[in-house]
Order: structure tokens, then C-alpha cells, then sequence
């Protein structure tokens, strides 16, 4: 490891190959593999994968040296010293749970290119005034334990930490609190965290086609669309398929799909940024000639605007109404996740763009559509977001896939971001950037 500086700092860069590199290692625990050889990961939330894989990056956090901290809810944060003891840490990270069916760098980006951040500052022997942390945050995906974000939700404070750890799991019941210990991260840094950072940059693969459509490099993101998910159980009558009278039956297959294709008529009728989805379907007892007795659906809502996305819940709720009578089935629904649109910081988004302009990379400001972490932490400091292209606009696919030169771009801009925030050991107390944002 060589200790010179570059001669300086503004032209310090990553080593793109070596976060490849553990990008890879990390992808081979719950890696799933397609038909045409793609290269997934089934890593869901709490599951003995999510534990090799929060062991294998705790174990690089040691070997870099960092302070590793482990919440009562699972989350993982990782801090290098400043030489300032009175600076709160710039915060980085992401997960590294991912979907039944996801990819490589759903979240896994985020946070390696946050050691990687680490490590190039190591090897340069670069200090900077503020700590840097890098974090990840538990069950990030929602898909095994709803909502999404529950992590970070929890370490800003957005839900009790009690009502965190009571969920359960939507595949085996499992409670979230019992699966933590399980797996040995019920951690004993206090959640919600007892301090913010000073402020907050994740990187991310965009996860949609915006960047590869319009050839840009780094998307600067301005913010996250409101998410709504409502879990809908329908009950029925079971009853034998060949002997029952169409108009006799109360079929909540039926339901289901009259609401499946409700939510999809709903995003036509609006236009505009409206999204809806309908992913998680369960008949039960799921038998071809049997008109089933139950079934439960989860709807997903996401819009930029809350009004709109407000409309189309109360739409939701009155086709739903609707449905119960006009099918004589018995409809509840459960709220799983209700987030409103996020804006990030302006000054720290304007600090992304220029840096990545500064770097030579072409730019784009645009909005997520996927959640993410940075959402929460958005409530306690000021954060943005800094996306890379998607291959096709493909994520939770595991034919997920950025081009490594475009890893190394994102993660070049995070160095670059981060080590503004940070300053140099020798700003003025007060006199950082970081501080000036936060005036
Ligand atoms: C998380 O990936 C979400 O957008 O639901
Ligand atoms: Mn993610
Ligand atoms: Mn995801």
C-alpha cells in the first residue's frame, strides 16, 4: 500500500477493480444463477445468507481498521475517525439485503463503494476533520418483512423500535427480533440512533432505464416518490368447481383479480407519474378444482405527488367496497408501508452535481422510483442520492447488471462528495462545506 497523496486531493480516485472484486465475492452468498448464466442473489432479510453476507462485509470493516457499531435493530455502521472529536460523521451505506430474485448491486453497491471510499483513503493516507461511516441498514427490501426501509425507518425514529422487532415475516412468521438474534446482529448501539450524522450521501444503481436511454453517466437524485403498500385478504367460499353455479360462487380469486386489474386501469386513467403493482399473489388452497377460500394480494402505489397517490388509495378503497358486496366476499386490508415523496437537500444535490461535473461525467437530475434508505435519513440531516445506469433498466431481476466503468464513475463521485463534506483536517472549525450546508 503506497501512503503519497495524490498532490491533491480533488484528484484522488478509487481502485474500480478492487470494489468490483467485492462486489463479486459478496454477490457468490445466496447467488442464484439464471438460464443464460446471470448472476443473482437471494438474500432476503435475516435469513442465514443475509447473516454470511453481513459477516463477510463486518469482517472488511475490521480489516479497514473501522469502529463497527451494531443497533438493536440490526443496522451495521462502520466509522473512521475524524480529527475533529467535536464533528459528527458523514454518513454513507445502503443495504445489503436483497429481493427473493434480485441482483448484485441492489444496496451492495452503496455500501462497498462506501469501504471502497474507506480503503482509497487509507492507502492515501488521507485524514479528513469529520468521521466517515459507512452503514448498512436491516431489511432495506421490505420483501420479507414489510415495509421497505425498516432499518433506517427505525434509526431516525420514523417507528418503535418494539413494533420493528414484533413483525413478522411474510414467508415463514418468523418474528423480526427473534430472526436478529438468531442470526447474532441484536445489536447494543441504542435505535433510534442517539445522534445524526452530519449529513448523508448513498450511491445506487438507478434500477430503471432513464440513464442507459439517454447515455448519461451519473444521476444526481433529487428525491424518492411516495410509497404505499396495502396488503388486501380476501375471504371467500371454498366450493367445488364443477358443481357450483357461477352466480352461487364467492370466488376471491375472482377479487383479486378484479383488483389487479383495477390498479392497472387506475394508472391509465391518471397517467403521469403513477405506478401500481401487484406482486405478491397467495389462493389458497391453490388447487385447480377447488374455488378457493382465501386470497391475499399486496398492492403497490407510488407516485411523486402525495395528492395524486392519496387519490389512488381512496379509488383503492372504493373498489374494494364495491367488490365485497358485488362478489359477497369479505375484503380487510392491512397498510404494509406508507411513505411520502422525499426531497433531498438542495445544497448537498447541487454538491453531487458538481462534482460529478467536475469529474468529466455527463449528469442528469431526476427522481427515484425505487425507495431507499437515503428517504429516511433525509429526516435527520441533509442527504442525496447519486445513481449509476441499470443495463435494459433491469433490478430486482437478476439479470441486474451496471457496467463495472460506471461502478467506478458512481463510486469516484461519492469519494469526491464525501471527502468535500468531510474537509480537511485543517478547516477552520466551522469552515467546512459541510458546514456551510448546514447554516
Ligand atoms: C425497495 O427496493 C423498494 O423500492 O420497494
Ligand atoms: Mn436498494
Ligand atoms: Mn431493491
Amino acid at each position: 500500500m503506497s501512503a503519497t497523496a495524490p498532490r491533491r486531493i480533488e484528484d484522488l480516485r478509487v481502485d474500480g477493480d478492487r470494489l468490483w472484486s467485492r462486489i463479486v465475492e459478496l454477490g457468490e452468498i445466496g447467488a442464484i444463477e439464471g438460464p443464460n448464466g446471470e448472476h443473482g442473489n437471494a438474500r432476503l432479510a435475516l435469513t442465514d445468507a443475509d447473516r454470511e453476507g453481513r459477516d463477510l462485509v463486518v469482517g472488511w470493516m475490521h480489516d479497514l481498521g473501522l469502529d463497527v457499531g451494531i443497533d438493536a435493530i440490526g443496522n451495521v455502521i462502520a466509522t473512521r475517525p475524524g480529527t475533529d472529536p467535536t464533528a459528527a460523521p458523514v454518513m454513507t451505506g445502503s443495504h445489503i439485503d436483497t429481493v427473493a430474485t434480485g441482483g448484485r448491486f441492489d444496496g451492495n453497491l452503496g455500501v462497498l463503494a462506501g469501504l471502497e471510499v474507506i480503503e482509497t483513503l487509507e492507502q492515501h493516507g488521507i485524514a479528513t476533520r469529520h468521521p466517515i461511516s459507512v452503514a448498512f441498514f436491516t431489511d432495506e427490501e421490505g420483501a420479507r418483512f414489510a415495509p421497505d426501509m425498516l432499518g433506517s425507518f427505525v434509526y431516525v425514529g420514523g417507528m418503535a423500535l418494539e413494533a420493528a422487532l414484533d413483525i413478522t415475516a411474510v414467508d415463514d412468521g418468523a418474528r423480526l427480533g427473534d430472526e436478529l438474534l438468531r442470526i447474532g446482529y441484536a445489536g447494543a448501539l441504542p435505535c433510534p440512533a442517539a445522534s445524526a450524522p452530519a449529513a448523508y450521501v448513498e450511491l445506487h444503481i438507478e434500477q430503471g432505464p432513464i440513464l442507459e436511454d439517454e447515455g448519461i453517466t451519473i444521476g444526481v437524485v433529487e428525491g424518492v416518490q411516495g410509497i404505499s403498500w396495502t396488503e388486501v385478504n380476501i375471504t371467500g367460499r371454498s366450493a367445488h368447481a364443477g358443481t357450483t353455479p357461477m352466480r352461487l360462487r364467492r370466488d376471491p380469486a375472482y377479487a383479486a383479480a378484479a383488483i389487479i386489474t383495477f390498479v392497472r386501469d387506475l394508472t391509465r386513467t391518471y397517467g403521469g407519474a403513477q405506478v401500481a403493482t401487484v406482486g405478491r399473489v397467495e389462493v389458497r388452497p391453490n388447487l385447480v378444482n377447488v374455488v378457493p377460500s382465501t386470497a391475499t394480494i399486496a398492492v403497490d402505489l407510488r407516485n411523486t405527488d402525495d395528492d395524486v397517490l392519496v387519490r389512488a388509495e381512496r379509488d383503492l378503497a372504493a373498489e374494494i367496497e364495491w367488490l365485497q358486496d358485488a362478489e359477497h366476499v369479505t375484503i380487510t386490508t392491512r397498510s404494509l408501508a406508507r411513505f411520502e415523496p422525499v426531497e433531498f437537500d438542495p445544497d448537498t444535490i447541487d454538491l453531487v452535481e458538481r462534482t460529478a461535473e467536475r469529474l468529466g461525467y455527463s449528469t442528469r437530475r431526476m427522481p427515484s422510483g425505487a425507495g431507499h434508505d437515503a428517504q429516511m435519513l433525509a429526516r435527520v440531516c441533509p442527504t442525496a442520492m447519486i445513481f449509476t445506469p441499470s443495463v435494459n433498466g433491469l433490478s430486482h431481476n437478476i439479470a441486474e447488471y451496471t457496467e463495472p466503468a460506471d461502478i467506478t464513475a458512481g463510486a469516484n463521485v461519492l469519494l469526491q462528495t464525501i471527502l468535500t463534506l468531510a474537509g480537511t483536517p485543517d478547516d477552520a472549525v466551522g469552515g467546512s462545506e459541510r458546514d456551510r450546508l448546514a447554516e
